[in-house]
């Protein structure tokens, strides 16, 4: 930067902080005639309680005005700006509640602020404003001294040596005017935030809100996608491996007179793709089964229970469909917990209950067989994660010997 800019850009800084600090004296001032008023009022009527009531009158309700005011000139001046979170005003004016909404705003903070850090601003402020108006009066100190009749000038004693003097101070305070005023306007804005902007408490409260807010976005999202994906695979690639499987046994079937090599070759490729045929029908069902969306919870666990190579014993108590998000997290709890029971357990029955109570869908899974199941296992803990995913709770029981229970709530309020 040359030096011209760099002086040009140091004047503009000093003049628009000594701007904000010029407009913060009066308002920083405004509640000392209160104060001041009740200390006279009491000390020559000795009645402190009018004086204290007043006083507390006027000071609540020049808090938020004066609040008003001053994020204002913040915000136009210095370019800071608090944000302002509406603290969630209670729905029922308990005593319990009211003190949790003013342990949430706090709003002694903002009246100690205007009450008694605001007169020591102002003091602050006016130091500033004291040191640039001297430095002005020492720059131009020879035009004062010129102004002046000549006999008084010349009556002055030690007039040759203090006008330099003057014109070299009045230089120094004006070339330190950029970061004084900088360093008040920055303490200023810093104690600002803390007692005129919301508390940590409020600031984190509203960061929660937002991040619930954007994961339950992200699941949605994830959620539609594997539905596309399973969309798509359903359509698509399942179609086209079911009509090859049909037409390899059509070839099978209608043309008896395959030399024996190509016939093999041929119920090969068609055992493969029932195979794969197979295999892409677990995948499409792990990824989002159709039925799912389409009839929902119960449906859906019916069609698992009857694929379940174990007698399933399937309980479903809902009034209504629930959230897609909720349905589908209570489908696969229920779906890998069944696949354990059937590969891991040795079990000969399980039992699932599905039950809505008040605004928690509660699931659980049961079966008969060994125990010890592993909660950190990879299929056990992708469960405690979805769950967790929406706030839920997530319980494996599994003693050795058995039996073993997997059971999850899952928040479901509409
Ligand atoms: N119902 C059950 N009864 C007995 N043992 C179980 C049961 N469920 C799980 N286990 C044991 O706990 C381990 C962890 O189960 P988990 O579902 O986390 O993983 P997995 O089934 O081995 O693998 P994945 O689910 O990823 O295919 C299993 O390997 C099994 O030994
Ligand atoms: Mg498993």
């Amino acid at each position: 930067m040359t030096i011209p800019a760099a002086l040009k850009r140091a004047v503009l800084r000093a003049r628009r902080d000594t701007g904000f600090l010029a407009a913060g004296v009066l308002p920083h001032l405004a509640l000392v005639p209160v104060w001041a008023w009740a200390a006279a009022t009491a000390a020559r009527t000795g009645n402190w309680l009018l004086a204290v009531s007043v006083s507390a009158v006027l000071v609540l309700l020049g808090t938020p005005v004066l609040t008003a005011v001053q994020r204002a000139r913040y915000r136009v001046l210095l370019g800071v700006d608090f944000p302002r979170l509406a603290p969630a005003t209670p729905e029922r004016w308990t005593w319990a509640s009211i003190a949790q909404w003013l342990a949430a705003t706090r709003p002694w903070r903002k009246i100690g602020y205007h009450l008694v850090l605001g007169p020591l601003l102002a003091l602050l402020e006016l130091l500033v404003l004291a040191a640039a108006a001297a430095g002005l009066a020492g720059v131009t100190a020879y035009a004062w001294a010129w102004a002046l009749p000549t006999g008084i000038r010349q009556a002055w004693f030690g007039y040759a040596t203090q006008l330099p003097a003057y014109t070299a101070a009045g230089f120094l305070l004006l070339c330190a005017l950029p970061w004084t005023a900088r360093a008040a306007a920055r303490a200023e804005a810093r104690l600002a935030s803390g007692l005129l902007g919301p508390s940590r408490a409020q600031r984190l409260q509203e960061r929660v809100d937002e991040l619930a807010v954007s994961r339950t976005g992200l699941i949605e999202a994830v959620d539609a996608e594997r539905r596309r994906i399973e969309r798509d695979l359903h359509d698509g690639t399942q179609q086209r491996l079911v009509s090859l499987a049909v037409n390899l046994g059509l070839a099978l079937a209608t043309r008896p007179d395959l030399p024996d090599e190509a016939r093999e070759v041929i119920e090969k490729a068609h055992s493969e793709a029932k195979e794969a045929i197979a295999e892409l029908d677990d995948l499409v069902r792990g990824l989002h089964p159709a039925v799912l969306e389409d009839r929902g919870l119960d449906a859906a666990l019916s069609g698992l229970a009857a694929r379940t190579p174990l007698p399933v014993r399937l309980r479903v108590d809902l009034a209504e469909r629930l959230a897609p998000n909720v349905e589908s997290v209570a489908y696969f709890v229920i779906s890998e917990a069944l696949t354990n029971a059937t590969k891991h357990a040795n079990a000969t029955r399980a039992e699932v209950l599905v039950r809505q109570v008040g605004e928690v869908l509660r699931v659980r899974v049961a079966d008969d067989g060994l125990g010890g199941a592993d909660a950190a296992g990879t299929g056990l803990t992708g469960l405690a994660k979805r769950v967790g995913s929406l706030d839920g709770a997530f319980r494996v029981s599994s003693p050795v010997g058995g039996p073993t229970t997997v059971a999850a709530e899952l928040p479901c309020a509409r």
